[in-house]
């Protein structure tokens, strides 16, 4: 068996109703929270003045702060200046997979002195020694699983924009607070592209040229999970709200994990445009991976098809298409890898996914993208000309 690594979140706490856990968990680690929140959502839901009642009555004391959109440098530099003086033994941040990545390196950078500018991975000039306070991740959306990863992107769009990581081995939340039942005011677009990002964090780290056994099983799972979860929610069939919350329970598991096997194995081009794409438009980084995974996926495939029909990699993308829809089991890889490309066809049109021209992006960036994609850990190495050609495909 191969040798591997894994990193993972120490305390993990899913299932419904798992928010009630939290100001317990927060008393564990000091009587002081700094509480990072998005602009609306949550304040504006039942559970905002539940939670923070509940604060009082434990005589926890809480600094609010909140973000809007992925955070910037200036965000985190903020929030941090704000908190000196204060003695904030730990942050939780509850929100979508931006306010959790805020949350990770405000709590990384209450410890330093400099702006996190300083410490982001092909930005800054210095290393982090991974010193921070405890943080507790709470994810509102099913999506990044920004609760399980040792990173935080950090943002900077424009004319020299940035997408890039802080990033430690123990940044990985001390603990995350995984409750579905947060999920159910997601609309129903936001859901498309955090599943879809999610759905494709487990398959490129399944995919993975680094994956290992540990990974694999993860991914596998997760994906059985998954199953047509995604689709059935997006598209308004669950029927009651029993029934809503069980499939968010599934999708919820699913986003958690796909963040323990991209930690662990890495990711494929869709990322790799992702971070270029991302630093260049404003974009949602769902929307990014949820346009672009059905096209990176064909070509991958084709290419595996031609380069090499008897390796793993296909078998893998015939395993992901029985895992998804085991109804039809499939009697190759190669038929298993195609029934994949038009299972993800189908879900990009029915999910109404978004193409890039509607955040703006036009032929003239093309060429500026590809100059700062990477392809990560892809399973086959693709042509400038295929990366183009993915691009064309989604404008
Ligand atoms: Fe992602």
């Amino acid at each position: 068996m191969t040798e591997f690594n894994f990193f993972a979140t120490p305390g993990l706490y899913f299932g419904a109703g798992k928010l009630a856990l939290l100001p317990a968990l927060i008393k564990h680690h000091g009587s002081k929270v700094l509480i990072i929140t998005g602009a609306r959502s949550f304040l504006n839901s039942e559970h905002w003045p539940r939670l923070t009642r509940r604060l009082e009555k434990e005589g926890i004391e809480y600094i609010h702060d909140s973000v809007q959109g992925e955070p910037s440098p200036e965000d985190i530099d903020g929030i941090v200046r704000s908190c000196r003086g204060h003695a904030v033994g730990v942050v939780t941040a509850i929100g979508g997979g931006s306010v959790v990545d805020a949350g990770k390196a405000v709590s990384a950078m209450l410890t330093k002195n400099e702006s996190v500018v300083h410490y982001l991975e092909g930005v800054g000039t210095r290393t982090h020694d991974g010193d921070k306070r405890p943080f507790i991740a709470v994810p509102t959306t099913a999506g990044t699983g920004s609760e399980a990863t040792k990173n935080a992107v950090i943002s900077r769009t424009g004319k020299n924009g940035f997408k890039k990581s802080l990033r430690h081995d123990r940044f990985i939340p001390d603990i995350a607070v995984v409750d579905p039942v947060l999920t159910l005011n997601c609309p129903s677009h936001i859901t498309a592209a955090c599943g879809m990002d999610a759905f494709t964090q487990i398959l490129e780290s399944y995919l993975s040229v680094n994956a290992n056994p540990m990974t694999d099983s993860l991914a596998r799972g997760a994906l059985a999970v998954l199953g047509d979860s995604l689709i059935k929610v997006v598209s308004g069939r669950t029927g009651d709200t029993r029934e809503e919350i069980r499939l968010r329970t599934k999708i919820a598991y699913a986003a958690t994990i796909s963040g323990l096997t991209l930690a662990n194995a890495g990711l494929g081009a869709v990322h790799g445009f992702a971070s270029a794409i991302g630093g260049m438009a404003d974009i949602p980084h769902g929307v990014v991976c949820a346009t672009l995974v059905s096209e990176v996926t064909k070509i991958n495939i084709e290419t595996l098809i031609r380069t090499d029909p008897d390796g793993t990699a296909l078998k893998k993308y015939k395993n992901a298409a029985d895992l998804l829809d085991p109804s039809r089991p499939s009697a190759s890889a190669v038929e298993g890898a195609c029934r994949l490309i038009s299972l993800l066809e189908q879900w990009t049109d029915q999910m109404k996914i978004p193409v890039l021209s509607e955040y703006g992006v036009t032929n003239k960036e093309i060429e500026h993208i590809l100059k700062s994609t990477g392809q990560k850990n892809n399973p086959v190495p693709l042509t400038r000309e295929q990366l183009s050609r993915v691009l064309q495909s989604r404008l």
